[in-house]
């Protein structure tokens, strides 16, 4: 597994999504056994970068990612992470609260992580920064960041932050790039603000692109590995795959380790 290093920290170039564990919008127990047997299949492939939210089958997912590191044994000190705060609680207080719940759901004691999950029209967000700040001052996050900022509210958020942001997190992929452009990631690369990559896979263009496929078949690796290889292939990049089937999750895994040539990165556009 390839890292990336950021203010003094090193985090997987590939991590486990946690989007559909336990339910989507709202939790659904029938998911549990196969979100639970997802969870602790991706814990033994190596994963150790996990990014959920309080969204995500509205906290579900948060108990069932506690529950399943619990029983994997793993030091706390040797995961990380991540979480995140809905559009709908960005005020001081429900900031506060959100994190709170959160933690308990997970049953951990900080968070490596904590986004803003996505920015909201009219938000304050000095208000919200004023409890994230808080958080990071009590030790109770290790990192700040945001999801789905375009630029403008990037440059807002880093103004507003007292710790350097740690990353953007937003979709990106071969054939999604809408996000990146207009500056975004070159303004990442010069503030040092990672980009996580969402939704890195679940695009038809990545199934049917011929350049994606005719990678693969030299490489002798899947078109999802060549995928995710473009984007880790990037510096300041990371990505967060998320699958129920043990040999995808490997496979993600395994992407990691792939340095696509220049050429390849070139054909690839
Ligand atoms: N911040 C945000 O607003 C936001 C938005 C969306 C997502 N996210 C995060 O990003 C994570 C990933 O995004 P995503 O779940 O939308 O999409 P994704 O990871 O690009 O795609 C998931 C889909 O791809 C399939 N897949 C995964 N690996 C595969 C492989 N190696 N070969 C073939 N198929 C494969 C999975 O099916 P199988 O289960 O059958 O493998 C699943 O249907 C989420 O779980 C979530 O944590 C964040």
């Amino acid at each position: 597994m390839r890292f990336e290093k950021i203010q003094n920290t090193c985090i997987p170039k590939v991590g486990f999504g946690t989007w559909r564990i336990g339910g989507e919008g709202l939790p659904d127990s029938k998911k549990d056994n196969d979100s639970l047997a997802a969870l602790k299949s991706a814990l033994s492939i190596g994963y150790r970068h996990f990014d959920t939210a309080e969204s995500y089958a509205a906290g579900h997912a948060e108990e069932l990612l506690g529950l399943a590191v619990q029983e994997s044994g793993i030091p706390r000190g040797d995961l990380f992470i991540t979480s995140k705060v809905s559009p709908d609680h960005l005020s001081y207080e429900s900031v506060l609260s959100s994190f709170e719940n959160s933690l308990k759901r997970l049953k951990m004691d900080y968070l490596d992580l904590y986004l803003i999950h996505w920015p909201r029209r009219g938000m304050n967000l000095a208000d919200t920064f004023r409890a994230l700040n808080q958080l990071v001052c009590d030790g109770r996050v290790r990192h700040l960041g945001v999801s789905n900022f375009k630029l403008k509210e990037l440059r807002e958020a880093v103004a507003l932050s007292q710790s350097p942001l740690f990353t953007n997190q937003v979709s990106y992929s071969i054939p999604d790039r809408r996000m990146v452009e207009n500056g975004l990631l070159d303004y990442c690369r010069q503030q040092s603000i990672l980009i996580t990559a969402y939704t890195p896979i679940n695009h038809r263009n990545t199934r049917s692109s011929k350049t994606i496929q005719r990678i693969a078949e030299t490489r002798g690796c899947t078109r999802e590995q060549v995928a995710l290889a473009w984007l880790v292939s990037q510096p300041g990049v990371i990505t967060i795959p998320m699958s129920f089937n043990p040999q995808h999750q490997r496979e993600n895994f395994q992407a990691a380790d792939i340095q696509l040539t220049a050429e390849e990165m070139e054909l690839l556009g």
